[in-house]
């Protein structure tokens, strides 16, 4: 069954002989006279010479520009050249011809423990959205043990590539040497509602809702990665969810890009919360809290390591587990800032949500987050988002995403974290906390103390 009838041809000889994408460029001729042009300005001989210059500068790009229009041939978005790009190396151009059709873009801007996995599978599910989970894991695998912060620029390129629809880029991070990777191989490939459906795969379908069991999808047959670049190119919405990008800034350049039609949506969480979270999965997370506290200010606060020397192993893991929050809330607080003074590259292309008001009202939330990326909710959307955070369980697996009681979830920080783990993060988090309206508390008592609301009116 695994092999037979698929259609795609994983045809890495082609695959980098894309479609131009269509361009219609207004064309301005200049005509250059450089002898009508002396006559008339005989005497400034400098001035002349260097209009000349200009002159002919402007010329010959008007006419590479005409050159390159024609080869594309027309407007239509149709046309294919099968130019054979067998020389190519591995990868694309960098520049792309702008895309005919405006695909939306949305960006997840999260950070490690938000809820982030839960919430990408609102996009995963949908049937009009491709997504892809963490696809810059690539970069800090393949660059460990690169610090969090000089990665940033890689990261942006990465996107700038996937949300073309360019995933050679995979392959630039490949930590296989003389390999080619397939489909299976891309991070979070076992989740993914498209690479584990037809035609791809024919164990399940995009159009239907419903999590994709990993053990199933581990046993489609690897696809090239010019088969994904194909599905990509049939969805009019592409959703990529990344906790690497530390700070919205970073992204700035892709807001702009008028060929880029990008959206960010901005999931944040308690960091208590996250502190928690943290802690219990640190195994998971200790090579990139590494990366994490390698990007520390040196200027601010140092959170002192020195003190531990004498503790048990568990409580500097731990602290390290906090410690990293440190770094991350400084970078949500930079964004949060930007946000606040509202630049223009920002204007509507931004949208804050709290993960603990998804979890207390997701229909709700998930109707508006749908409408600011204009996806809409089905009935089964919606469905499964209240079935997702109505489980009984309190998620014995932190990074599996599963039916799990999300209000309990969402406040057992409160009972568990020391009021000194409590303060550290607070201290850490102070400005983030009070923008996106969560409320310190004063005492371990108050904390435990579940009826008392810790979350209040957010700023942005
Ligand atoms: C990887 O893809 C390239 C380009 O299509 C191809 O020439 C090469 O043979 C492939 N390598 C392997 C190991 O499959
Ligand atoms: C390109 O396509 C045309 C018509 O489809 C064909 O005649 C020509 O041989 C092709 N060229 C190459 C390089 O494949
Ligand atoms: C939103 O989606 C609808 C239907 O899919 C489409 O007609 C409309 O043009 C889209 N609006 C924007 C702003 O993309
Ligand atoms: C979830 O936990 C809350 C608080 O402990 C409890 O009130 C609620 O009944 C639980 N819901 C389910 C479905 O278990
Ligand atoms: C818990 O908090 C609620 C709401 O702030 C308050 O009314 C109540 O008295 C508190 N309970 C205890 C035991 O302090």
């Amino acid at each position: 069954m695994k092999n037979k009838t698929f259609p795609l041809k994983p045809s890495w000889e082609k695959s980098f002989g894309k479609r131009p994408k269509t361009y219609c460029r207004s064309q301005t001729r200049i005509i250059a006279n450089p002898g009508l042009v002396i006559k008339v300005l005989g005497r400034k001989k400098i001035i002349v010479f260097l209009a000349y210059f200009v002159l002919v500068a402007v010329a010959m790009l008007n006419l590479a520009n005409y050159k390159w229009a024609k080869e594309s041939h027309t407007c239509s978005p149709q046309v294919k050249d099968n130019v054979s790009f067998q020389n190519r190396p591995n990868f694309h151009l960098l520049s792309k011809a702008p895309q005919t059709r405006k695909r939306q873009l949305v960006y997840i801007l999260t950070t490690w423990r938000s809820g982030s996995s839960f919430f990408g599978e609102l996009f995963n599910q949908n049937p009009g959205a491709f997504f892809l989970y963490e696809p810059m894991w690539h970069i800090w695998q393949k660059l460990y043990p690169g610090d969090a912060l000089s990665l940033q620029g890689a990261e942006r390129d990465m996107l700038s590539a996937l949300y073309r629809c360019d995933f050679s880029v995979f392959q630039l991070y490949n930590t296989q040497l003389g390999k080619n990777l397939t489909t299976l191989e891309i991070f979070g490939a076992l989740f993914n509602k498209v690479i584990c459906s037809y035609p791809l795969c024919l164990f399940y379908r995009k159009d239907v809702v419903g999590m994709v069991d990993d053990k199933l999808c581990k046993k489609c047959p690897p696809q090239s990665l010019q088969a994904l670049e194909e599905q990509c190119l049939k969805y009019d919405t592409i959703v990529i969810k990344g906790v690497r990008i530390l700070d919205i800034n970073v992204l700035a350049p892709l807001l702009e890009d008028p060929s880029l039609n990008l959206k960010v949506i901005h999931l944040v969480r308690d960091p208590r919360a996250m502190a928690h979270s943290r802690i219990r999965s640190k195994l998971g997370l200790v090579r990139e809290n590494l990366q994490v506290i390698k990007s520390r200010n040196p200027k601010i606060r140092h959170f002192p390591i020195a003190d531990l020397k004498h503790k048990a192993n568990k409580d500097i893991s731990d602290y390290y587990a906090i410690g990293a929050l440190e770094v991350i809330c400084e970078h949500v607080s930079k964004t949060l800032k930007t946000v606040l003074s509202s630049p223009s590259w920002l204007k509507g292309k931004y949208m804050m949500v709290r993960y603990e008001d998804l979890v207390e009202n997701p229909v709700s939330t998930l109707k508006r987050v749908y409408q600011f990326v204009n996806l809409t909710a089905s009935r089964n959307m919606e469905a499964f988002v209240v079935y997702m955070t109505n489980g009984h369980s309190n998620s014995a697996q932190p990074f599996q995403v599963s039916p799990r009681n999300a209000t309990m979830a969402a406040s057992t920080w409160r009972t568990l974290l020391t009021f000194q783990q409590i303060r550290q993060v607070e201290d850490y988090c102070r400005h983030a906390m009070s923008v996106l309206g969560y409320v310190h508390v004063r005492s371990l008592w108050e904390a435990k103390n579940l009826s008392k609301s810790l979350l209040t009116s957010p700023k942005v």
